[in-house]
Order: C-alpha cells, then sequence, then structure tokens
C-alpha cells in the first residue's frame, strides 16, 4: 500500500456513532473532486448498509436511464470481510487515483480502525449535540467544560502516533459539523464550545459541513447530488445555498490538489 507526498491522498469517514453524515458528506466529497476532473476511488467498508455503494449504483444507473454523462467515481464494496480482501480493493481503487474516499460503518469495526490508520485526511461528521459529542469528549453537566476526551479520541490519537512511526504522515483529522441549522440555539453554542476546548486538547481541525437539508435526503435514488446541475435543469434558491455550502465545505478540508499526471 503505497502512501507518501506522492500517493494517492486517502479520505476516510469514521464515527463509531451510526448516523452522524459520513456517508452522506462522503459521497458529497466524491462526487464534487471527480466534478472537478479528479480520478476518484470510493471505497464503503459498511457491507451491510451500503449506503455509499448504493448511491453510486444508482447515479449509474440515472447515466444509463437518462443519456446524461455525470462525472462518475470508481467504487468498490468491502463486501467478503477479510484483510486480503480490504488490501485487494484498496489497492485496485487508489491505484490510478488522486484520491480515495473510505467510508466506514458507525459501529466499531477492525477494517474502520485499519482505514483510519491510513488516512491522510480522517473526517468525523457530527451533528450539533452532546449525545455525538459524548464520544469524543466528556463534559462537566453544569458549566459545561470538557473534562476529559473520550474512547474515540484516544483510539484515534493512537491511530496518528502509529502512523507518525510508521511513515512520519501526520493524520489531518478534521471535526464536521453537519446537518447545521441556520437558528441560533443555545445548545449549537454550548457544543461548539466543547469542540473548540476538545480540538486544542486532542489536536482536530473544525470544519462546517453541510446544512440541515431535505435535498440531502431526497437525491439518493437517483444519485445525484446538487452539482449535477445538468441533470436538474433550473435550480430553486435551496439549491443554489445548498451548492455554495458544498463548495464551503470542501474548501475547508484543504485537500491537497491531485499531483500531475506524468506523461
Ligand atoms: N445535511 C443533512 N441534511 C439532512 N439530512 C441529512 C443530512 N446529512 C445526513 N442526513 C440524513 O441523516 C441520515 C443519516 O445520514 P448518513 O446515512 O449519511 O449517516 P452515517 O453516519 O453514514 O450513518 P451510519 O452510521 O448508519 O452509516 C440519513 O437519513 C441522511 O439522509
Ligand atoms: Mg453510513
Amino acid at each position: 500500500m503505497p502512501t507518501g507526498p506522492n500517493a494517492t491522498h486517502v479520505i476516510v469517514f469514521a464515527n463509531e456513532k451510526g448516523g452522524t453524515g459520513k456517508s452522506t458528506t462522503a459521497v458529497h466529497v466524491a462526487i464534487a473532486l471527480a466534478a472537478k476532473g479528479a480520478r476518484v476511488g470510493v471505497l464503503d467498508l459498511d457491507h451491510r448498509q451500503r449506503t455509499v455503494g448504493r448511491y453510486l449504483d444508482n447515479r449509474a444507473a440515472t447515466v444509463k436511464r437518462t443519456g446524461t454523462e455525470l462525472p462518475m467515481p470508481e467504487h468498490a464494496t468491502h463486501t467478503d470481510q477479510t484483510e486480503a480482501g480490504f488490501e485487494r480493493l484498496f489497492d485496485q481503487l487508489s491505484e490510478n487515483a488522486d484520491y480515495l474516499v473510505i467510508d466506514t460503518p458507525g459501529r466499531d469495526d477492525p477494517f474502520a480502525r485499519t482505514a483510519a490508520m491510513l488516512a491522510d485526511t480522517l473526517v468525523t461528521p457530527m451533528n450539533d449535540s452532546f449525545v455525538d459529542f459524548d464520544l469524543i469528549g466528556q463534559v462537566d453537566p453544569e458549566t459545561y467544560k470538557v473534562t476529559r476526551p473520550s474512547f474515540y479520541s484516544e483510539m484515534i490519537w493512537d491511530a496518528r502516533k502509529v502512523r507518525a512511526k510508521a511513515d512520519g504522515t501526520t493524520i489531518d483529522w478534521v471535526l464536521l459539523r453537519n446537518r447545521l441549522q441556520y437558528v441560533e440555539a443555545r445548545n449549537m453554542r454550548r457544543v461548539s464550545d466543547a469542540l473548540t476546548q476538545l480540538a486544542k486538547r486532542v489536536g482536530f481541525r473544525i470544519i462546517p459541513g453541510l446544512g440541515e437539508r431535505v435535498i440531502y435526503r431526497e437525491l439518493f435514488p437517483a444519485g445525484l447530488t446538487m452539482i449535477d446541475s445538468k441533470a436538474f435543469g433550473s435550480m430553486g434558491l435551496a439549491h443554489v445555498a445548498a451548492r455554495q455550502e458544498l463548495r464551503e465545505m470542501m474548501a475547508a478540508l484543504a485537500l491537497p490538489e491531485p499531483a500531475p499526471v506524468a506523461a
């Protein structure tokens, strides 16, 4: 498995908490990168739900049905659950790719741990909720001050140590706030303050993710995203705003530009 500055940039979406937006965000990032002309591989490690795999299958079916060309990442699902199978798919999908996007299941999973260790960028989506926050840190019930990091932060901390020792890479750990709502709620400020405190302690960056929008739930059957304007025709204001937040999320991820392909 090649790693290092010129190898495929590996982006892993991971959070042991289920339903935080890993798959939705992973699909949008993969398609946004492909739409820029990058070569993108997508590995779905959630062989039970297969959300990302199914999203991209639906997308391929839309291309076939409508005859509209859409940017299309190459994807595979880790169905056999063996180490050899994981390595084979990892190598196959990263071989000619600028980016490899890996989606992981929302539970403790051995391959999710391996993937976290192979990440160049590790994205942990979470919702503005102390229920989601609990996996990465604990807070005092009265002051909401962070009292200590939780097991998931410790696990990522360890993964980073192993990786730094193995090849000197610092995994860029990004905490992505998903389903942001635009009404200022007191709870949001508290979660946000706690995140800022914890970020310094365990070394992650915090970036804004996708907003809370129906559109992110409706595009799945056709495998589309709101950047596929060709397939949509005219767009409403909500789509325009959604595209803008996707652009901002991509910019905040600060992924390296693909290395030029050797002639
Ligand atoms: N920004 C958003 N706006 C509205 N709905 C969203 C948004 N992001 C995710 N959802 C919805 O939330 C649910 C969970 O999202 P998703 O499947 O992406 O999470 P996950 O972390 O991959 O879950 P799991 O841990 O089960 O794999 C889905 O119904 C999805 O459509
Ligand atoms: Mg998922």
